[in-house]
């Protein structure tokens, strides 16, 4: 039996949702899949039982979540000996252009250079869910309606996901 977690940071339950997705599509009789939330705290020894790891945060305020940035580096020595994917949810990653890979980039690679021994086999990109209401609160006064718009192609997140699983277990 083989042990995948999935450790996820988010703030309005986008990355979670993806997070549960990913441990669905990649869960097996022969793997073991936990999705694991960062803010609950996770001990360095419970990080230990697994064979590998996938790690996701969204991004805000051109920022990946501080509890993400944390978490990295406070397991960095941990996570230089396991096999490790990242991902990583912002809007910027709507239209999947090179230009907006590169801008999304910009906004993780901070996180990265903090832990330049961890070497992750991938890193991917996805786009969130954007809720208008979440930046300007006020328009909800002058009658603006418009739900929030959900961006994740969970076809595309699937995909990954179970390329990350073969890369994990190096199958
Ligand atoms: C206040 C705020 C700031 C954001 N800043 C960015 C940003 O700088 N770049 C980006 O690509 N997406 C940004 N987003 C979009 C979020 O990444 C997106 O809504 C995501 O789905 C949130 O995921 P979560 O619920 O897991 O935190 C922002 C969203 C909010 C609400």
């Amino acid at each position: 039996m083989k042990k995948i977690a999935v450790i996820y940071a988010s703030k309005t339950g986008t990355t979670e949702m993806i997070s549960k997705e990913i441990a669905n599509s990649i869960r097996d009789e022969q793997t073991i899949v936990d999705v694991k939330n960062i803010h609950n705290g996770l001990p360095e020894d419970v990080l230990k039982g697994y064979d590998g790891l996938i790690i996701g945060s969204s991004v805000r305020m051109m920022k990946v979540l501080s509890e993400a940035n944390g978490f990295l580096y406070k397991n960095k020595e941990i996570l230089k000996t396991k096999p490790v994917s990242f991902f990583f949810i912002g809007i910027t990653m709507k239209d999947e252009t090179p230009e907006n890979r590169l801008k999304m980039m910009g906004f993780v690679q901070p996180t990265l250079d903090r832990i330049p021994d961890v070497e992750p086999k991938n890193i991917g990109l996805f786009a969130g869910v954007l809720n208008i209401f979440k930046f300007f609160p006020f328009l909800k006064i002058f009658g603006i309606k418009d739900a929030p718009k959900d961006y994740r192609d969970w076809d595309k997140i699937r995909e990954w996901a179970k390329a990350q699983k073969a890369l994990l277990l190096n199958k």
